[in-house]
């Protein structure tokens, strides 16, 4: 089911709104990259996975355009971590193409998919630190991991993230020893450590209150404009998702219900859109599991008859 949009518009939304029209003819300088600036980093057609027989993502196509946030929505269990995990190669579709700057992930290698995990970070659900190590270690981690960088060179990029979060100073304390809105921000440092192309946040906002959130949303935003990267939010929480979000995708019954802008997203009239943007317990996705009606449970005849 797509998006019914009220305007007739159905060109893809990466040449309605994000792409600067210039940006399709690339200078010469640029032309032995592989890729033009305005394709889509990430590219999904028709997706399907399942976990052993039991299907997950029936169809699933959509684009993530490159320097946007991008939020992934939907009811809880509809496969948007499962998403994320295809992206980053963690797991394969059985049928489908996924590609990430033109690669099929399904296909890479060892190597290959060690190389774009590289590029991606991942803030994980609940975002766990390592309890006994100092909020500046948590977030030299993934540099000791991965790179060979002198010391000296560690400690200054680490002093930079942890300064694009506001928590420069905390940097000697332990996860214990901070508010869990701050340990949010932590893991956001330590999820741009190594300056990756593609941000992935898993429910970054679960758990915290409502300042730690607006802050927490501000700062994706932030970090993705002043960073120049790419990022994929996960998230329940529609009035701040759809705040800082350049384009929003609603996973349900699994397929894409919807992509589009915010606003758009927002005016939709497709009953299953509606249904979750208007926080509706009941809709075309059911509340409740099937079973006789009301009438029939609580109605006269039910009374009569004794039924349960
Ligand atoms: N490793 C797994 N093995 C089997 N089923 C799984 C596994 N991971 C997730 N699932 C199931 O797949 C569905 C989608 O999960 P998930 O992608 O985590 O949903 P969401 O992140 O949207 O809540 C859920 O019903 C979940 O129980
Ligand atoms: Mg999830």
């Amino acid at each position: 089911m797509s998006l019914a949009m009220s305007s007739a518009d159905r060109r893809p939304l990466s040449s309605r709104v994000h792409t600067a029209p210039h940006a399709s003819r690339a200078p010469d300088c640029l032309s032995s990259m592989p890729l033009s600036i305005s394709s889509p980093l990430v590219e999904c057609r028709d997706l399907r996975f399942g976990y052993g027989d039991r299907p997950i993502l029936d169809g699933v196509s959509f684009t993530v355009p490159r320097g946007k946030v991008t939020a992934l929505m939907g009811a809880s269990g509809g496969g948007k971590t499962t998403v994320l995990r295809l992206i980053g190669g963690q797991v394969r579709a059985q049928s489908g193409s996924l590609r990430f700057e033109g690669q099929e992930v399904g296909a890479l290698d060892r190597a290959g998919l060690y190389a774009i995990r590289r590029r991606m970070g991942m803030l994980f659900q609940f975002g766990a630190l390592f309890t006994d190590l100092t909020v500046f270690d948590n977030v030299a981690f993934p540099l000791r991991e991965h790179t060979r960088l002198p010391e000296a060179l560690v400690r200054d990029i680490v002093l930079m993230k942890l300064n694009a979060v506001g928590l420069r100073g905390a940097r000697d304390l332990r996860p214990s020893e901070i508010s869990g809105g701050m340990a949010r921000r932590v893991a956001l440092a330590r999820a741009i450590v190594l300056d990756p192309d593609l941000v992935m946040y898993d429910e970054p906002f679960a758990g915290l209150d409502p300042i730690s959130l607006g802050t927490s949303a501000q700062l994706i935003r932030r970090l993705n404009d002043s960073l120049g990267i790419t990022s994929i939010v996960v998230s329940h929480d529609l009035e701040e998702t759809f705040r800082i979000a350049d384009q929003v995708i609603i996973l349900a019954n699994g397929r894409v219900a919807a992509q589009g802008a915010p606003a758009e997203v927002m005016a939709s009239d497709d009953p299953l859109v509606r249904q979750f943007v208007h926080a509706q317990p009941d809709g075309p996705v059911r509340f409740h599991y099937p079973g006789p009606t009301v009438a029939e449970d609580f109605g006269p005849r039910a009374a009569a008859g004794g039924r349960r």
